[in-house]
């Protein structure tokens, strides 16, 4: 499959099912349909807050590359951010564009537009924001430089990407590889075949630091969160268990399913 067939594929996936909308049956767009939404996002993913910090945003140029249901979107608008939203798929951009009219707020601009090729001015944004998002799209690489491109000099970056020495990544190639007797398979390959759209890549931190030293950016931090994924929180007690001694050896924290980076574009 070529990267145009990958994409077209990628975009499919999540036209179909908006990202984190399956864990709610209320009627689509309702009320209660965001708050389920938005009450499952920030219980099971806390660390997006400390991460994030919405209300350090109020005022400045803010973008974010991969809306899906709008949840951290609603919260740059909360925090009284300039906000610019993009996604691959016209069901995103109409969740955020029917979210806001329900809460009250407005965005700067929504729309349907691919990461690799966003269409802005170079040094646009003060912070460009991307949670789980470019990984999913066939060229990772284009995509950072993109964020690069349409930040302001001094302007920050804050990401996350899945990380490929986690305990997440080691259980899925259990399930996905040794349980179905095809050992040979490798983390990139399962994950690239069953996670989520197909093309899911993750990363390690080197292969991060790698790619970011083509650019021209600062880089704070390039950190892994152990996550509600990698403790199975929704699996039985003996599952948490066997989670919890593979994540002692593999270095805890350390062996997070997030990856998260951030850095400032050089002045
Ligand atoms: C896992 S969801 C994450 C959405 C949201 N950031 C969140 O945390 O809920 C991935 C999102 O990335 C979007 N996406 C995938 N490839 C993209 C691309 N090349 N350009 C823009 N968005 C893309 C998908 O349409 C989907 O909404």
């Amino acid at each position: 499959m070529n990267s145009k067939e990958l994409k077209t594929e990628v975009k499919e996936f999540w036209n179909n099912q908006t990202c984190g909308t399956w864990i709610t049956d209320k009627e689509k767009y309702s009320i209660d349909y965001f708050e389920e939404i938005e009450q499952d996002r920030y219980s099971i993913q806390p660390e997006i807050f400390s991460f994030a910090e919405f209300t350090r945003w109020h005022g400045k140029k803010v973008l974010e590359v991969g809306v899906g249901a709008g949840t951290d979107f609603l919260q740059w608008a909360r925090a009284g951010a300039k906000v610019t939203g993009v996604d691959l798929t016209e069901q995103a951009c109409e969740h955020i564009r029917r979210r806001l009219q329900l809460y009250g707020f407005t965005a700067e601009d929504v729309l349907v537009a691919d990461s690799e090729n966003l269409p802005f001015e170079d040094g646009t944004f003060d912070l460009v924001w991307s949670w789980g998002v470019i990984h999913h799209t066939p060229n990772t690489e284009k995509a950072m430089r993109e964020i690069v491109r349409t930040l302001k000099p001094g302007g920050r970056a804050k990401i996350m990407i899945y990380h490929r020495h986690s305990v997440l990544a080691y259980l899925f190639w259990v399930k996905h590889a040794l349980l179905k007797f095809k050992p040979w398979l490798s983390v990139s390959d399962v994950l690239w075949d069953k996670m989520e759209s197909v093309g899911t890549k993750a990363f390690t931190v080197k292969e991060v630091e790698k790619m970011l030293a083509t650019m021209p950016v600062d880089i704070i931090a390039i950190k892994p969160v152990l996550t509600y994924y990698d403790k199975l929180e929704r699996f039985n007690k003996a599952m948490q268990f066997i989670a919890r001694k593979l994540a002692v050896l593999l270095g805890g924290d350390k062996a997070g399913w997030f990856l998260t980076i951030e850095f400032n574009k050089k002045k």
